[in-house]
């Protein structure tokens, strides 16, 4: 019997590219709030001797967390055979360590609480830092794939003579993968994170950047502060506007005018979260992962 996919709200589209790689069926899961807040779930199609798997991305975590915990338990409860989650954007992966005392380290915590409900989990690019495997976080099997082939494929097509630039130490796993893969010439710059909308990023030698299209790079765009402040660097020094990719496209609030607005030729991101600067496309590259796992 085919895969059962079934859609958190927000995981309709790349539900529905993941069916078409998969063959897989797209099934029902009804979520709604109660007046007070309380998450109503029902799962529409029956999953009796199923191999589920709950698409759920994470943008909006708190909001998607109680609804995902309950859809996995009853899928278990209705006698699903197998359920699976594929999270294309994986939240809470970021504070992966006690910064300051008394502090949750809410990666371990979050995928504690996850893997209780599901046997497998299949996402792109997780924000891996200080932990480097998802087995420290999560216990069930678990493959992080990695969206650097679709993104040289969009850069190598889209940008002549691109170099790569990672705005920070930890973007040099994506940036030194995809340069490799185009190929392309990269550089990687240092961060200092002050606070939420606060960072520092070192101002790149602009020697290296002459004559190329500089096309910046990172996993995530949250606040998009960390790319305003490196388009920054790059209009004072006067080279060409740069074209901005990241996996995932968070954006907080207004981040991703503020980032357009700072001077970005182009903003461009890959499908793991609907925005509308995705370009691109996910799927293909997790339907193996999915089908291993499965
Ligand atoms: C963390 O270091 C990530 O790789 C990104 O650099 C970070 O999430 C970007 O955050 P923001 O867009 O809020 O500056």
């Amino acid at each position: 019997m085919s895969l059962l996919l079934l859609p958190l709200p927000g995981s309709e589209a790349v539900s529905a590219a993941l069916a078409a790689e998969l063959d897989a069926e797209v099934g029902t899961l009804a979520v709604r709030r109660f007046p007070d807040g309380e998450s109503y779930v029902r799962l529409d199609t029956p999953v009796v001797g199923r191999s589920v798997v709950l698409v759920c991305t994470l943008r909006d975590p708190d909001r998607l967390a109680i609804p995902l915990l309950f859809a996995a338990a009853t899928a278990r409860e209705l006698g699903a055979a197998r359920i699976g989650l594929v999270a294309p954007y994986l939240a809470y992966m970021r504070q992966d360590a006690r910064f300051r005392p008394g502090e949750a380290i809410a990666s371990r915590q979050f995928g504690r609480l996850v893997s209780q409900g599901i046997d497998w989990l299949a996402t792109v690019d997780p924000h891996l830092h200080r932990h480097h495997d998802l087995a420290e976080v999560y216990q069930v099997p678990a493959a992080a794939v990695r969206a650097a082939p679709a993104v040289a494929d969009w850069i190598a097509r889209e940008v002549p003579q691109p170099v790569l630039i990672g705005p920070d130490g930890e973007s040099a796993q994506w940036v030194e993968d995809v340069a490799a893969r185009i190929p392309a010439p990269h550089v990687v710059l240092a961060k200092v994170r002050h606070g939420d909308r606060d960072v520092q990023v070192s101002p790149p030698t602009v020697a290296e950047l002459r004559g190329r299209t500089p096309v910046l790079l990172d996993d995530i765009i949250s606040t998009a502060r960390t790319m305003i402040a490196t388009v920054g660097h790059l209009r004072a020094a006067g080279v060409d506007a740069p074209v901005c990719v990241g996996v995932h496209a968070v954006f907080a609030g207004d981040a991703h005018a503020a980032l357009v607005t700072a001077g970005a030729a182009r903003v461009v991101t890959s499908d793991t979260i609907p925005h509308p600067t995705n370009a691109i496309p996910t799927a293909a590259l997790l339907a193996p992962a999915i089908r291993t796992l499965a």
